[in-house]
């Protein structure tokens, strides 16, 4: 089951996403956790970064796993994950770089640094914090992904490749591939939150809770997690009944 938590407007829901960010580092400040990139984390991390600036919670003790990255483009392109996740997090927080652990997708070899990369989440993350696609993908877990699959390169789906010319900015190459960690890892972490808002994950999000788990919706597989949370707006909660709330 997967609690549904639904605040009024994206501004509440960032300042409580963030708070409840900095409170559980604060209770775990040796958490090991997983962060996403892309729009919807951002206004959360600026809240986050708040918090650290403030000694409300600090990053020293803890470990910065990367969710995803995208290949095949410059390691500096504006829209690599890394590159997303300083800008928005680690440049203002007081993570050391030996903390940080991050995907390359330019390793010589490939399966090995995945491997090493599953390896160095051994034993299961603290906290897995992830945004959901229009597909229903998490991380880079792209329909059809098995629930047992490790970090690995994965084939992006045409609309993911699409989705992030947002990242990249338009004329720029698009990545049409990617490393993930993968959902095996995912569903063992301790913790999971899902990020949404906005009305354009309104469907997805009323279909991974509401249609039969399915792994066409990876999303859907995180409701035999038991403890996964999944944080919305309004506008991303517009097409759930209320039924399927829980108390935040
Ligand atoms: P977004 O991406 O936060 O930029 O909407 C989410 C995702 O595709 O996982």
């Amino acid at each position: 089951m997967i609690h549904v938590v639904r605040y009024e407007s994206p501004e509440t829901w960032a300042e409580h996403v963030a708070a409840r960010f900095a409170s559980f580092l604060a209770d775990e400040p040796a958490a090991r956790v997983a962060l996403p990139t892309g729009a919807t984390p951002e206004p959360v991390y600026a809240g986050i970064s708040e918090a650290v600036r403030a000694g409300i919670a600090s990053f020293r003790r803890a470990h910065v796993f990367l969710l995803d990255e995208f290949g095949g483009v410059p390691p500096d392109a504006k829209g690599r994950c890394d590159v997303m996740l300083h800008r928005s997090l680690l440049d203002h927080v007081d993570l050391a770089p030996e903390r940080y652990h991050r995907l390359d997708p330019e390793a010589e070899d490939l399966a090995a640094m995945c491997a090493a990369y599953d390896a160095s989440m051994t034993p299961p993350l603290d906290m897995m914090v992830l945004g959901i696609g229009r597909n229903g993908h998490v991380g880079m877990n792209e329909p059809g992904t098995s629930p047992e699959s490790a970090t690995r390169r994965v084939e992006l789906a045409p609309s993911t490749t699409q989705a992030s010319v947002r990242y990249f900015g338009e004329g720029a190459a698009l990545p049409t591939w990617g490393v993930t960690i993968g959902l095996s890892a995912i569903l063992a972490a301790r913790t999971i939150w899902i990020l949404a808002t906005g009305d354009s994950k309104a469907d997805i999000v009323r279909d991974v809770l509401l249609e039969p788990v399915s792994t066409t919706r990876p999303a859907s597989l995180l409701r035999g997690h038991p403890n996964c949370w999944l944080f919305l707006d309004a506008a991303a909660a517009a097409k759930l009944p209320v039924g399927v709330l829980s108390r935040g």
